[in-house]
């Protein structure tokens, strides 16, 4: 060691670093990784009334929910995977995606499938509805 000095400082800037790290660690990175793979909350009364709605509305005549194949993607384990879009996009199906999915059909459309879904349920469903009709797709897991 040429003095003292230097000693010292080195010794402040290591249990500096330390206590950063200490500090930083686990804190956001943690967070942002964890949310995307993270179980969707689902409210079970929406996805009861949901059900409901998508039995009456017609949905079920292009979606299955069993995972069979349909002229619609199955709503089984649709919530929270990634869905290969035609635009060349790859998105995450949060509430986001599948409000927007419901209200607007045309503007992502799934690869595999053809732009044949009803484009007027933003007309003819409530707010309230396509919410409910959200929570039932996401109560769908596996
Ligand atoms: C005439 C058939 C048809 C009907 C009726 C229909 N859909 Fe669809 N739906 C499709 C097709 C085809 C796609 C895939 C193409 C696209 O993304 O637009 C799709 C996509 C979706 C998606 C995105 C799924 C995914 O895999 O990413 C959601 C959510 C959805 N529909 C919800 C609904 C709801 C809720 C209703 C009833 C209110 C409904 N659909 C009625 C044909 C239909």
């Amino acid at each position: 060691m040429r003095n003292w000095a230097e000693g010292v400082f080195a010794l402040v800037v290591i249990v500096g670093l330390g206590a950063a790290l200490f500090m930083f660690s686990g804190e956001t990175l943690g967070e942002g990784t964890t949310d995307a793979t993270a179980p969707m909350t689902v409210d079970p009364d929406a996805a009861v009334r949901g059900e409901i709605i998508a039995g009456s509305t017609g949905c079920l005549a292009c979606h299955t929910t069993d995972g069979a194949p349909g002229s619609g993607p199955t709503w089984r384990g649709v919530a929270g995977s990634s869905r290969p879009l035609q635009s060349g996009e790859v998105v995450i199906a949060d509430d986001v995606y599948l409000t927007n999915s419901i209200l607007d059909p045309g503007s992502q459309v799934v690869v595999g499938f053809d732009n044949i879904m009803p484009p007027d349920f933003a007309d003819s469903l409530t707010e309230g509805e396509v919410g409910d009709l959200v929570e039932y797709i996401k109560s769908l897991t596996g």
